[in-house]
Parts: structure tokens; sequence; C-alpha cells
């Protein structure tokens, strides 16, 4: 084999298995340190992730769709300014977020007010697991 397939065949087994590991990590970390309060249901109903918790909203397409909007779920008023301003949280957002809940929605939403979540601490690898958890679990984009 020359070199350039030799690179070429390894590059293609390394990608699945890092791609699968981030994720086997990430939803390890969901369990631990999310699922007390969070679950993910698709409109179907299945439980993909979490185990019932109900004192966080559904996170089911969280990065795909604005804050605040599982619909009977009871939002602190920044979340719902969130909602009405049609904000939609992408990494770096989630990463600001779990750092400080309230400062960062008071930042995005140029309110005042409280957050109801409480801070959870993350390292950077956590923050880009969980993101790709959630985001491997939502449906995929229709172009
Ligand atoms: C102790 C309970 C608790 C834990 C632990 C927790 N959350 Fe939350 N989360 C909440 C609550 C309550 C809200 C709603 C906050 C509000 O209304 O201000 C929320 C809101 C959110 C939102 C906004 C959802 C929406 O529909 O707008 C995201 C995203 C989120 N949490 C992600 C996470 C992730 C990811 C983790 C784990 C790293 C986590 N949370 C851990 C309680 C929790």
């Amino acid at each position: 084999m020359n070199r350039l397939v030799a690179t070429l065949f390894a590059g293609m087994l390394a990608t699945p298995v890092i791609a699968e590991a981030d994720l086997e990590a990430g939803g390890k970390s969901f369990d631990r340190k999310c699922a007390i309060c969070h679950q993910v249901i698709n409109d179907e109903g299945e439980q993909l992730a979490g185990k019932r918790a109900q004192n966080g909203p559904n996170l089911y397409n969280v990065f795909n769709r604005p804050l605040g909007s599982v619909e009977g779920f009871r939002y602190s008023k920044l979340l719902q300014a969130a909602n009405e301003q049609g904000i939609v949280m992408d990494e770096a957002g989630f990463a600001a977020y779990t750092a400080n809940p309230t400062e960062w929605l008071e930042e995005v939403t140029g309110g005042d007010g409280r957050g109801n979540m409480q801070r959870v601490r993350l390292n950077e690898e956590e923050i880009a697991n969980i993101y790709a958890f959630l985001v491997s679990l939502a449906p995929a984009e229709d172009g």
C-alpha cells in the first residue's frame, strides 16, 4: 500500500471512532450533570435521554429552536424574553449559559431578572460533548 492510500485509510477508520466516543462521553456527562432536571423526549414521546425529570424543560431539539419554547413549562421571565426575541442558543451560548445562566440571559435579552437554572460546572470537553450529544438527538435539518 502506498503512503497516501494508507493515510486515507487510517483517516477513514479513525474519524467515526472519535465522533462516537465524544457522543458517548456526552451522554454520560448528560446523565451525571443534567438528567437530574432534564430529559429528552421526541415528538413521538420516545425517551431519548434522561429519566423523566421535569424540573427543567425537555431538551429535545434545544439548539435548533428558540429558547423558552417548550409548551406548558413555566420559564423565568428572562427565558420568556429570550423566546419573544427568538434567540437560539449556539455552542458558545451554551458554555456561557451553564457557567452563569442569569448573567448570560441578561446579556442576550437586555433584560434583568433571575434565571431559574443554577450554574453547572463543566470543562471544555464536557461542553463540546454534551452539545454534540444533544445535537445528535435532534432531527436532521432538512436543507
Ligand atoms: C438543578 C436543575 C437543573 C440542572 C442540573 C440543569 N438544568 Fe438546565 N434548566 C433548569 C431549569 C429550571 C431551566 C429553566 C430555567 C428558567 O426558566 O430560567 C433550565 C433551562 C435549560 C435550558 C434552556 C431550555 C429552553 O427550553 O429554553 C438549557 C439549554 C439547559 N437548561 C441545559 C442544561 C444542560 C445541558 C444541563 C447539564 C449540563 C442542565 N441544563 C442542567 C434546571 C436544570
